[in-house]
């Protein structure tokens, strides 16, 4: 059971970042599955560690992009991205302290800042791209 679809509006038009952003859809479903199914919480914190270098190697790659190819919103960019991090960050020292309510309270916040974050914040890197006729290859 998923937890979340993918749907096609949730694409930048950038071939290395929609796979990956289809990859932290990916992941969020599979940390839902989990807890769902009854879980032990090592086998969680696992899956969750996991998706936290992942977020962190995507957010790399899009700095990166921003970066070679001059997106003026690039410092607003990072900063929404140091905030998620933050914010995933402190789930991960509750969990490390054995909260238990937290798992479905970071999907929750997962799936609205992945919503947020992929039809606000980077449709703006996109549209930028295509507005100067860039086709970027990561
Ligand atoms: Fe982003
Ligand atoms: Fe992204």
């Amino acid at each position: 059971m998923s937890t979340f679809l993918w749907e096609p509006s949730f694409e930048v038009n950038i071939k290395i970042i929609d796979e990956q952003h289809k990859k932290l859809v990916e992941t969020v479903n599979i940390l839902y599955d989990s807890i769902v199914s009854g879980e032990s919480s090592k086998v969680l914190f696992t899956i969750f560690e996991r998706m936290v270098e992942y977020v962190t190697f995507h957010f790399e790659t899009e700095e990166e992009l921003m970066v070679r190819l001059s997106f003026p919103g690039f410092q607003e960019h990072k900063h929404e991205h140091e905030e998620c991090t933050k914010k995933v960050l402190e789930f991960k020292h509750k969990f490390e302290n054995g909260e238990k309510t937290i798992s479905i309270e970071l999907i929750s916040f997962l799936v609205d800042w992945i919503h947020h974050h992929l039809l606000c914040v980077d449709m703006k890197y996109a549209a930028f791209f295509k507005e100067k006729g860039i086709t970027p290859r990561a």
